[in-house]
């Protein structure tokens, strides 16, 4: 009987920001997993796509002065990006906004309503009276009803601890407009969760698809008592899907966002001529998802209750992961260590993190800490060290008489580690990498002692000993690519080099089984480099100069080149007062990336900007330089704004910070150009 087939998928990364190395984790995790089944011959599909309503995004959009799905699209691209940057073999990255999504949403609701799941009632919100929206917890700050703490936000006080609604904050204040927002009604849709108790119950407590703490968490937390019923709707105005028999409201970004684990399947099928009943309603199909402990309870209460509800299949398992903490502490972007693949990947293979990761990550929910000092010795203790160097050191030595036509005695060290390859298997089956990794190491470890106390280099210098150099190097490769097999899950790029060095590629997890023997081989070519400890340094001065300290009051600004006289520009404007280092360092003088350029049809001489300072700093500006420049030129370029000067309120909206140029006005200004290699956010000395 055949086994049944993976369907796998990853938690969908929100649209609103970049891909960082703690999503890594599990998108490194969930990679290892899939390629791991893909080698041992197990049909495996891996699929994630892009969560990207909500209102997080809505107001980004707005901010950044254009439509939602304009953002989205090129956040997914950005997405795209990173993860193949890091070989995360997806079969199908979809979108949330898909027209596949919508129409199962629709049909799952439907679903709901007919099993009388759906009930309504009033929710008292807080809504903005300026912006035009309801405020979510954390767009609204004031004081703490508990201890009187100012300046905290709407869910919780990050002084005293105390939750409350936001409804409860002294004082409260929108962080959107600075409004003061007031509470108003609404009608808001709810499932029953409780009337599906019985089934969670025996779903989530049956011990075969939760990892047993977060069996017990949800006995201790949620499944003790009624369950309360979940909130899936929002008024307008809001990014998502319009619920169609309750006009004016809008699923909750949390509903539509499962859905399209199903929905981006659907793609897939479309494209591969599959059905999808196949993948999400036939028992041929198993479903694994992998997600991070912080969206446990979507997982594992909602989610199989709405799959329940509207007759998909059941996950076969919710596999859990712990979050990621840089050198013990949790990431933060001024300390440089909420670093984003994008800019790992400009410093660092992203073969070394794919290791590292897989050398801490274990079947259980701790969280998992990178180490930066740890980081650089493994990856070139382990990786360079004991593995790429067993090729290093042999493959030149016989590249003119490839592989001995028969494998030589070994003393047992191929059957050896043939045979670890079951526990090694069993490892990756269970997510326990760390483990595999250590028993890989293991086999390294031996084939490093079999190559010093066979000295290759010393045979190569006695003409001799031309034989036994061909059988040591043949053993020592044939070792190597041992060990690459069983890494190929974890560092696929090394298996490909591999299977082209030795002119044999690495196709099935047997391959580790038996040895190549009589082949030629490649010319040597270099595998992986030493990881370089201050690139790794490198990597996090850039990612808090990303991160762009400027006031937490991120103020808006302007742009405009002072007109002056033209003729001798030293001469008609005489060199300022001697100003001392102090003074100029008031100005905060930042590298800005033009992400659109606008026209303000009621002025004649301004163009408005969005500027981005990298990560999410980003701001309004309006410039002077309308005759002078095309919006094309304008767009994407990168210019020096003047970051912290007080934002002005202009008669088209709020100018927050300004564009130094040169020249005189009109069309003689000159914006001043950064040396390519300048990252948005830094600061100019
Ligand atoms: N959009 C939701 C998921 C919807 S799934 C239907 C979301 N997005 S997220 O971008 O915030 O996170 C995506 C995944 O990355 C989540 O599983 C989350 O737990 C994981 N991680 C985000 N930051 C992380 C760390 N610092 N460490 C480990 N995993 C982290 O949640
Ligand atoms: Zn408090």
């Amino acid at each position: 009987m055949t086994p049944p087939k993976l369907l796998v998928t990853a938690a969908l990364p929100y649209a609103n920001g970049q891909i960082h190395l703690g999503h890594l984790v599990e998108y490194i995790q969930t990679d290892i997993w899939v390629r791991y089944q893909r080698l041992i011959g197990r049909r495996c599909i891996y699929i994630c796509a892009d969560d990207t309503h909500g209102t997080a995004i809505m107001i980004r959009a707005r901010q950044e002065g254009r439509a939602e799905v304009e953002l989205i699209a090129d956040m997914q691209r950005s997405h795209e990006r990173d993860f193949a940057g890091f070989d995360i073999s997806f079969d199908h990255y979809g979108s949330t906004n898909s027209d596949e999504n919508r129409q199962l949403c629709h049909t799952i609701w439907q679903s709901l309503r007919d099993a009388n799941l759906i009930v309504e009632d009033d929710v008292e919100q807080l809504f903005d009276p300026e912006a035009g929206t309801f405020l979510a917890d954390r767009f609204v700050k004031g004081t703490c009803p508990s201890c009187k703490s100012p300046d905290q936000y709407g869910d919780n006080c990050s002084k005293c601890g105390a939750t409350y609604s936001p409804t409860e904050l002294i004082d409260p204040v929108s962080t959107l407009s600075g409004a003061t927002p007031v509470a108003k009604t609404a009608k808001h849709l709810f499932v029953r969760l409780e009337s599906l108790h019985d089934f969670l119950d025996s779903w989530t407590q049956s011990g075969e698809h939760l990892q047993n703490e977060i069996a017990n968490y949800l006995k201790g937390h949620f499944l003790g008592k009624p369950l309360r019923d979940w909130d899936v709707s929002r008024p307008a105005p809001y990014f998502g899907f319009e619920i169609p028999d309750s006009p004016g409201n809008y699923w909750y970004v949390w509903f539509d966002a499962p859905i399209g684990y199903i929905a981006s399947t659907w793609q897939w099928c479309k494209k591969h001529n599959e059905n999808l009943e196949d993948w999400w309603k036939s028992d041929a199909t198993e479903i694994h998802h992998f997600i991070g402990k912080d969206i446990t309870y979507f997982h594992t209460l909602f989610w199989p209750g709405v799959l329940h509800s509207a007759g998909f299949s059941l996950p076969q398992s919710v596999h859990i992961h712990g979050f990621l903490t840089v050198d013990g502490e949790k990431m933060a972007k001024r300390k440089g260590t909420q670093v984003q693949a994008a800019t790992y990947l400009k410093h660092l293979d992203p073969a070394y993190l794919r290791y590292y990761y897989a050398s801490k990550l274990g079947p259980r929910l701790d969280d998992i800490d990178l180490n930066l000092t740890e980081f650089a010795n493994k990856v070139n203790s382990d990786l360079v060290g004991k593995v790429v160097n067993l090729a290093s050191r042999t493959a030149r030595f016989i590249e003119s008489v490839g592989l001995a036509p028969e494998y030589p005695h070994d003393g047992g060290l191929f059957a050896s580690a043939a045979s670890a390859g079951e526990k090694i298997a069993q490892a990756y089956e269970q997510l326990d990498y760390a483990r595999a990794m250590r028993l890989i190491m293991e086999i390294a470890d031996q084939a490093n002692a079999f190559v010093e106390n066979s000295a290759p280099w010393a045979l190569k210098k006695d003409p001799t000993q031309q034989v036994r150099l061909q059988e040591v190097c043949t053993i020592v490769l044939n070792l190597f690519r041992q060990l690459c097999v069983y890494l190929a899950p974890v560092l696929p790029r090394l298996a490909e080099q591999c299977g082209q060095l030795l002119q044999s590629p690495i196709e099935h997890w047997n391959d580790s089984q038996s040895p190549l023997v009589g082949s030629p081989i490649s010319k040597f070519e270099h595998l992986l480099q030493r990881l370089q400890p201050e690139k790794v340094q490198a990597m996090i001065e850039e990612s808090k100069a990303e991160a762009a300290p400027l006031s937490e009051t991120t103020p808006s600004t302007e742009v405009t080149a002072a007109p002056q006289d033209s003729g001798d520009a030293l001469a008609a404007e005489p060199l300022a007062p001697v100003c001392t280092i102090d003074d100029f360092t008031k100005v905060d003088l930042r590298v800005a990336r033009i992400i659109k350029a606008e026209e303000v049809p009621e002025a004649k001489k301004l163009v408005k900007l969005t500027v981005s300072l990298g990560g999410e700093n980003v701001r309004t500006v309006f410039a002077g330089i309308k005759a002078a420049y095309t919006l094309e030129q304008l767009q994407g370029r990168l210019v020096v704004i003047v970051a912290n000067l007080q934002p002005r309120q202009m008669k088209f909206g709020l100018s927050e910070g300004m564009v130094t140029a040169a020249g005189p006005g009109g069309t003689e200004v000159f914006l001043l150009g950064v040396d390519s290699g300048a990252v948005p956010g830094q600061r100019v000395h």
